[in-house]
């Protein structure tokens, strides 16, 4: 399988495994980390709605976990919960954890409605960021 297709397929079964039930839109992402290895993660909310976290950011909790700290690309799939997906571009904060990680060239592949897959680097999704570098 493409490296792509499957970076969506692992997105999708994390999507399933979204836990939601305030707001009902399931997210899900896999990352394709820098020595290829795949983690993905869904969005999991709380009662208390801040503290929920985004399906990136438990991508980004599984990919440190595995001992993985450069991340290559990263698929994000969502949608009302139980419907076809939407374009779902991350949130400002995932943003920026993404540039932590990946640095300002990873790939961050979004499909839309249609089907069809746009891709961003996250330098054109955080422009002018700060970094690890400022410090
Ligand atoms: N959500 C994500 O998981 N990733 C994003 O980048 C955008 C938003 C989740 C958070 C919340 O559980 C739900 O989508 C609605 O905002």
């Amino acid at each position: 399988m493409e490296t792509l297709d499957l970076l969506f397929a692992a997105a999708e079964g994390a999507r399933a495994r979204a836990y939601a039930p305030y707001s009902h839109f399931s997210v899900g992402a896999a990352i394709l980390g820098s020595d290829g290895t795949v983690h993905a993660g869904c969005n999991i909310e709380n009662a208390a709605y801040p503290e929920g976290t985004c399906a990136e950011a438990g991508a980004i909790a599984h990919m440190v976990m595995a001992g993985v700290t450069g991340l290559a690309e990263i698929a994000v799939v969502g949608g009302p919960e139980g419907s076809a997906e939407i374009l779902c571009p991350p949130c400002g904060g995932c943003r920026q954890k993404l540039r932590e990680f990946g640095g300002l060239l990873a790939k961050v592949h979004l499909r839309g409605a249609d089907g069809k897959v746009r891709t961003f680097r996250v330098e054109d999704l955080l422009p002018v960021s700060f970094g690890p570098e400022h410090l």
